[in-house]
């Protein structure tokens, strides 16, 4: 009998226990669940691809059925490099659903033979996303329901981090200081009240947790 093997393709930043439900799914049906971690140098992740493999790797080690890999460029062609037949992608809400179907379509435009699997995860974790788990751990909320201990544990070192580097003159010519030197500023990064300096701070916590200008 054939066999069939799924890529379950995403960021990753961090793994959640929505991720998590999934890759347990996946791997009751599919022969094979490869967790594929989108290698994208343009997007700013909180923590390094090798971390995040690493988390998973560890995270998965219950499912003998499932590996963790990293890709670049089109998911159709990572997943026939892998032999794969199936993409996999949770759907969470109705919100989800149009993103994912153009997703799934334009996958299948370029690789018909592909075919794109779309899983719930548990209710309890419906309105999980990495984005809020990150939002939620910077500004010092409890995530310990909502991503695995490994992963809150990194987190809560990585916010310290991030935190304490907020509050860290920046290194002389990185292109924050030389800005704030053009503002004027003795110690790179200015004062509470001056100009610019909350649009700073701010840059730098979208810089550290990987998400965009609003
Ligand atoms: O966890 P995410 O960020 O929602 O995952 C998105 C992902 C990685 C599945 C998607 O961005 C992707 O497949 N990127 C690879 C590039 C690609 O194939 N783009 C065309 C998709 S239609």
């Amino acid at each position: 009998m054939r066999k069939i093997v799924a890529i379950y393709p995403g960021s990753f930043d961090p793994p959640t226990n929505g991720h998590l439900d999934l890759i347990e799914r996946g791997s009751q049906i599919f022969d094979e669940l490869v967790v594929a971690i989108l290698r994208n140098p343009e997007k700013e992740a909180l923590f390094t691809l090798g971390e995040r493999r690493r988390m998973l790797e560890a995270l998965t080690r219950p499912w003998p059925n499932v590996r963790v890999d990293t890709f670049t460029g089109l998911l159709v062609d990572y997943a026939v490099g892998q032999k794969a037949q199936v993409v996999l992608r949770g759907i969470r809400a109705i919100s989800d659903y149009e993103y994912e179907l153009q997703m799934a379509l334009m996958n299948r435009k370029l690789q018909p033979q592909l075919e794109t699997v779309f899983m719930m995860p548990a209710e309890a974790y419906s309105y999980l996303s990495s984005r809020l788990v990150k939002e939620v751990a910077h500004l010092g909320g409890d995530v310990r329901e909502l991503v695995p201990p490994l992963v809150a544990g990194q987190l809560k070192q990585r916010m310290r981090r991030v935190q304490a580097a907020s509050f860290r003159p920046s290194a002389p010519g990185s292109g924050e200081a030389m800005n704030s030197a053009r503002r004027g500023r003795a110690d790179g990064r200015g004062r509470p009240g001056q100009r610019g300096w909350r649009a700073d701070r701010r840059a730098e916590a979208r810089q550290a947790l990987g998400t965009k200008k609003k």
